[in-house]
């Protein structure tokens, strides 16, 4: 390795996307994607199986992609990091089989690296090193956790996370209940702009006082979602022009429901635990309602948000690179080339050990 930072090789492939990256240090060279989402629109939901087969027929192409864009040879990389889980175990294999065949081949060292911890990692490439300690939010289509970072190479703590849906998950849901196309969490973001948060009241999950005690961190989406399938029973989808709530009303009052409950045990997890900065990663944190609303309430504790720009918080080859940047920073040791993904990673593993 020179004597500036490593340069690492990021490869994500936990779900739909093909994701290849180059970063040194806190800065990214370049970020290539590749996904196959648009096939799954007519399913309603990602077919693991196709998913397995389009990273195995992008990998190359990105790779080269990502290679001319920043004008690196294969020879001039000093580590690469995969992701190892959590994810769809097929997705994955394909992603780290490349990964450890391009490590073999180039003699360097490999992280299997945990692609939930990414979603934070991804933010030192927009706003710098992440200050010690930090509490991280990470929303997505499979994931909702509350992770108290006190060192993201070595020491992350889970606060707490979904006892049932992932945000994503719970908006996708009820994208399908009113007739959205898949995903439906950017079209129910989109509808919740032009319509009333307070029309339906939707009740907020775990927000009993005996719950709360036992759940400070936690969430739960899914009585919430039966709620909004009983008032669509009753009511049904409304057409424009209909007296009562619109389906943008009911879209606003589901979605203040949702990041009510996040961002309400974001800040208190900051305020517990001495925090003065929440960093938002995750393809939920797109959703404009939860950067409105995390921005406010954190504001009246003079607590700083950081949420990398729109095209970090999707799944990325840039945040598993720089992740690896973390971990080889930090002097980690790299993960055994043995290594088997694990679709049920625990957040408390930045990579697989050595
Ligand atoms: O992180 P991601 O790209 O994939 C994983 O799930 O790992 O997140 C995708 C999820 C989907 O559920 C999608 O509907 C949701 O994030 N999503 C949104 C928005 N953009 C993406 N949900 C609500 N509002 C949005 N603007
Ligand atoms: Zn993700």
């Amino acid at each position: 390795m020179s004597d500036q930072a490593p340069l690492i090789l990021g490869i994500e492939s936990t779900c739909d996307e093909t994701g290849v990256a180059l970063v040194r240090g806190t800065t990214l060279l370049t970020d290539v994607t590749a996904t196959s989402m648009d096939e799954y629109a007519r399913y309603g939901g990602i077919i693991p199986e196709i998913a397995s087969r389009a990273h195995l027929e992008s990998f190359l192409p990105t790779l080269r992609a990502a290679l001319e864009r920043a004008e690196v040879a294969l020879e001039d990389i000093d580590a690469i990091a995969c992701a190892a889980g959590p994810g769809l175990i097929g997705s994955l294999t394909v992603g780290a089989a490349a990964a450890k065949a391009l490590a073999l081949a180039l003699d360097v060292p490999l992280y299997g690296v945990n692609h939930i911890l990414g979603h934070i990692a991804v933010d030192e490439l927009v706003h710098g090193e992440l200050p010690r300690p930090s509490v991280g939010l990470v929303v997505s289509g499979g994931h909702s956790s509350l992770l108290l970072i006190r060192d993201l190479a070595r020491d992350v703590v889970e606060l707490g996370s979904t006892l049932d849906d992932a945000a994503g998950e719970a908006f996708d849901k009820v994208g399908r209940l009113l007739g959205l196309p898949y995903p439906g969490g950017p079209h129910i973001d989109r509808l919740a702009q032009r319509g009333d948060p307070s029309a339906i009241a939707f009740p907020r999950g775990l927000s009993r006082p005996q719950d709360r005690e036992r759940y400070p961190y936690d969430f739960s989406f899914s009585g919430l979602k039966t709620a909004v399938a009983r008032y669509v029973e009753r009511h049904g989808v409304p057409d424009d022009g209909q007296d009562g709530p619109s389906t943008a009303d009911i879209a606003a009052s589901f979605s203040e429901a949702v990041n009510d409950s996040l961002t309400q045990r974001a800040i208190r997890a900051c305020l517990d635990h001495d925090c003065d900065t929440l960093v938002i990663g995750g393809g939920f944190s797109a959703n404009s309602r939860l950067r409105e609303l995390a921005e406010q309430r954190a504001a009246q504790h003079g607590i700083q948000v950081r949420i990398p720009p729109i095209r970090y918080c999707t799944d990325n080859g840039a945040m598993i690179a720089a992740l690896g940047s973390v971990l080889a920073r930090a002097r980690v040791p790299a993960s055994d080339l043995s290594f088997a993904c694990d679709s049920s990673m625990p957040l408390t593993q930045a990579a697989l050990s050595a």
